[in-house]
């Protein structure tokens, strides 16, 4: 059995957390454990019309964002990574500092500092250098930085196909890679004599 720590925090791109959860609780090997910040669950109702009952119904463990007491709160409680999904930019700096001032961040923290996998799924548009250096500082920690950029070289044929694409490579990045995930195999073979071309 793995588990997985998933936090949401006030990010836009809530989705990308629920649809993490949703992959993850059709795992018959993972057990989630899983923390919303206060703007995480503003997020989640404004842009989903999801309440913390529903969304906690798709975890196996809920923990307050205030219980830093929690279990996921120690490093001696073994997990197999943790994922912020989507991640703001105040948890990424909160996170860059070690700050631990909430169970989200307590949680990463941990995570980095057994040198387990952290996923940071950090959202916002345009960046400033604050965050540039915040994810730098995270990444030099061992962090991984994953912003949820689509690709469009598959191609998306949705939005739902965006995000279960870019939730497909968080997996990957846990080492629960997806069977349907779709996959680069190169160009087609009419396409491929472009791409000697300079
Ligand atoms: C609708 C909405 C969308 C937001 N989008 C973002 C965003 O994309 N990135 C970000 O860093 N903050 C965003 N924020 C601001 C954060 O929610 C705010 O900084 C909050 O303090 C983050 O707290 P947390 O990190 O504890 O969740 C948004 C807020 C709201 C209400």
């Amino acid at each position: 059995m793995k588990k997985i720590i998933v936090a949401i925090t006030g990010a836009s791109g809530a989705i990308y957390g629920v649809r993490l959860l949703q992959a993850l609780k059709a795992l018959p090997c993972v057990q989630t454990h899983l923390t919303v910040s206060g703007a995480g669950l503003l997020t989640l109702h404004h842009e989903m019309h999801m309440d913390r009952a529903h969304l906690e119904e798709l975890a196996d463990v809920v923990h307050p964002a205030h219980d830093v007491g929690a279990a996921i709160a120690s490093g001696s409680f073994q997990c197999d990574g943790m994922v912020i999904a989507p991640c703001s930019m105040r948890t990424l700096a909160a996170v860059a500092l070690g700050l631990s001032d909430n169970l989200v961040t307590r949680a990463a923290d941990v995570t980095l500092k057994e040198r387990r996998r952290l996923v940071l799924m950090v959202r916002e548009t345009p960046l400033n250098l604050a965050h540039l250096r915040n994810m730098t500082s995270v990444t030099e920690m061992g962090g991984i930085i994953f912003p949820p950029v689509p690709g469009f070289y598959y191609p998306p044929v949705s939005i739902d196909d965006m995000v279960g694409q870019t939730v497909g490579r968080v997996l990957d990045m846990l080492g629960l890679p997806q069977e349907d995930l779709q996959r680069w195999s190169g160009l087609p073979p009419q396409q491929a004599p472009l791409a000697s071309l300079r």
